[in-house]
C-alpha cells in the first residue's frame, strides 16, 4: 500500500530533516537554511523485489534492464521554429519538444513580451500554445497581445497559479508549448509554504519538468531574480531545467541581449540581440553594427573596441574607460559589464608593468550595450582604453584589440583569432592589435595586424 505524502524541513547545509520549520538547524547550527520538501511515499509496486537469484544486495530494489546506448532507439525530435531568428539561434536552432526552458532577467526587461511573441509565432505555425499567467490578469495579457499583434490574440490563456490545476488543464489540452509566467507565483497544495519560497519553486519546477518529459510539451518558465540574485530565483532552478536564457542589458536602452547560460540542446553562451519596440522584441541581425553604432567621433579618449566570441559567433564591442581624479577618500572602481576583480588585476598590471598609477584616480569602466564581457580576450581593449583615458589621447577609431593580459604584462594569444579579425574587417576596422604569438597566418583584407608581445610594446605602439 502506498504511504501518505509527507512534508519535511530539510537543511540545505547539512541535509538534516526536521519535523517543523525553525530558524536554526539542530544538526549544524546554521541559520535560515531549512526548506520545506515533499517526502514521496515509497512506490509500492516497484519496491517488490525481483530477486533474479541475486539474494543479499537487491534488498527491496527493483532490478532493471541496462541496454547499451546503441540499443536505445529514437532520434532528436523535430524542433519548432519560431521564426524569431535570434530566439531560435540562442536555443540552438528552435524549440525542442519536451524541453524545459527558464527565462530569467530583471523586472520589466521583456520576459513576458518575448514569451507571448514566441507563443503567438508557434500558434500561427500550427503548434498549439498555452500561456499560463499567474502574474498578470487576463486583461493585462490581452492588452499586451493587442499591442504585439502578429497572432498573439489567438494564444490560449489560463489565469491560474495552482500547479495541480495547471497540470490538469495542460494534460487535457495537450499544448505543444506552454508558458508559465512566472514560477514564483505557482504553488502546489502539497506544500504549506507560500508561493515563491524555495521549497515551492523547486517542487513546482520539478513537476513541470516531469510533465514536459512525459507529454512532449515544451515548457517555458519565467523566473524572477532579486537584486542580489535571490535564492528563490533562477539560481535554484538552473540545475533542474534543460536551458537557461537570461536577459542582459540596460532596461533604459531599447535593446536587449538574451544569453543562453546553460543549454542541453545547443552551445551555451550564445547570445541573441533584440530591439524593444511597441510591437515587441525585434531581432537585430548584426549585433556588432548595433554595439558600435553610437560611437563618438573618435576624438575622445578612453574608448577601445574588442572582438569577443559570444557562443558561436564573433561580436565587436566597445569598451569605455574613464579615469578621473578621485574627489574624496578611497578611489572608486565602478564596472558595468565587466568583472570588478579582473579590473583590479588589470589596474595592478598597468601600474607595475607600464608605470601607470591609478592610486589617486577613480576608475569607471563600461561595456557598451549592457553586454557582459566575460572573456579574457577583452583585457587588451580594457588596458588600452584605461591608458588612453589617463593620457587623454584618443586611440585610433578603426583599431581593434584582442588579447589576454598576463600578470607579467605579457600579452597572450586567444582562441579563434581569425574569426574575430574577419568580423573586425567586416565592420570596417583597419588595424588589429593581437599577441605576437597569436597572429593569424593570413590577415583579412583591409586589416593590418600588429603583433605586440607585452604591455610596454603596446604602449610604445599606441602613444609614442
Ligand atoms: N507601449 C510600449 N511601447 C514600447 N515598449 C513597451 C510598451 N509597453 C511596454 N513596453 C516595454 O515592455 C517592457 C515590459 O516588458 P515585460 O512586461 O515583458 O517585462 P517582464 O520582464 O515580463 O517584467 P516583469 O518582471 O515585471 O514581469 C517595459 O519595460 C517596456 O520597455
Ligand atoms: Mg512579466
Amino acid at each position: 500500500m502506498a504511504g501518505k505524502v509527507r512534508t519535511t524541513y530539510r537543511c540545505t547545509e547539512c541535509g538534516a530533516d526536521h519535523s517543523k520549520w525553525q530558524g536554526k538547524c539542530d544538526a549544524c547550527a546554521a541559520w535560515n537554511t531549512l526548506v520545506e520538501e515533499i517526502v514521496a511515499p515509497p512506490a509500492s509496486k516497484r519496491s517488490e523485489r525481483r530477486t533474479n537469484g541475486s539474494a543479499g544486495f537487491a534488498d527491496g530494489g527493483a532490478v532493471l534492464p541496462t541496454p547499451r546506448l546503441r540499443e536505445i532507439v529514437g532520434t532528436e525530435s523535430h524542433r519548432f521554429r519560431t521564426d524569431l531568428a535570434e530566439f531560435d539561434f540562442v536555443l540552438g536552432g528552435g524549440v525542442v519538444p519536451g524541453s524545459m526552458v527558464l527565462v530569467g532577467g530583471e523586472p520589466g526587461i521583456g520576459k513576458s513580451t518575448i514569451l507571448l511573441q514566441v507563443a503567438a509565432r508557434l500558434e500561427a505555425a500550427g503548434h498549439r500554445a498555452l500561456y499560463v499567467s499567474g502574474e498578470e490578469s487576463p486583461l493585462q495579457v490581452k492588452l499586451r497581445a493587442d499591442r504585439l499583434g502578429g497572432g498573439s490574440l489567438d494564444v490560449a490563456l489560463l489565469g491560474e497559479t495552482n500547479l495541480e490545476t495547471i497540470l490538469a488543464t495542460a494534460h487535457e489540452r495537450r499544448p505543444a508549448v506552454m508558458m508559465v509566467d512566472s514560477i514564483q507565483t505557482v504553488y502546489t497544495g502539497d506544500l504549506e509554504g507560500a508561493p515563491g519560497n524555495v521549497g515551492q519553486v523547486r517542487e513546482c519546477a520539478a513537476r513541470l519538468m516531469r510533465f514536459a518529459k512525459e507529454s512532449g510539451t515544451a515548457v517555458f518558465v519565467v523566473g524572477h531574480v532579486t537584486k542580489g540574485g535571490g535564492i528563490a530565483g533562477p539560481k535554484t532552478l538552473e540545475h533542474i531545467v534543460d536551458t537557461v536564457l537570461y536577459f542582459e542589458g540596460e532596461q533604459s536602452l531599447d535593446y536587449r541581449v538574451l544569453r543562453a547560460t546553460k543549454n542541453r540542446f545547443g552551445s551555451a553562451d550564445e547570445i541573441g540581440v533584440f530591439r524593444m519596440t511597441t510591437e515587441g522584441l525585434i531581432p537585430v541581425e548584426n549585433p556588432s553594427a548595433l554595439f558600435l553604432g553610437d560611437r563618438a567621433d573618435g576624438t575622445s579618449s578612453g574608448s577601445a573596441v574588442t572582438a569577443l566570441i559570444e557562443g558561436s559567433r564573433p561580436v565587436l564591442l566597445e569598451i569605455q574607460a574613464l579615469a578621473a581624479k578621485a574627489g574624496y577618500g578611497t578611489p572608486q572602481r565602478v564596472c558595468t559589464g565587466f568583472d570588478g576583480r579582473r579590473l583590479a588585476l588589470l589596474l595592478a598590471v598597468l601600474d607595475k608593468r607600464a608605470g601607470l598609477s591609478f592610486a589617486q584616480l577613480d576608475v569607471f569602466l563600461n561595456v557598451v550595450g549592457g553586454v557582459q564581457a566575460g572573456e579574457p580576450a577583452a583585457d587588451l581593449a580594457v588596458a588600452a582604453a584605461l591608458a588612453s583615458s589617463v593620457y587623454d589621447r584618443a586611440l585610433p577609431r578603426d583599431a581593434v584589440f584582442v588579447g589576454e593580459l598576463g600578470l607579467g604584462g605579457e600579452i597572450r594569444p586567444v582562441s579563434q583569432v581569425e574569426r574575430r579579425l574577419a568580423e573586425a574587417a567586416k565592420m570596417g576596422m583597419r588595424s588589429a592589435y593581437v599577441a605576437t604569438r597569436g597572429q593569424p597566418r593570413k590577415a583579412p583584407k583591409g586589416l593590418t595586424v600588429v603583433g605586440v608581445a607585452d604591455l610596454t610594446a603596446m604602449m610604445r605602439e599606441l602613444f609614442r
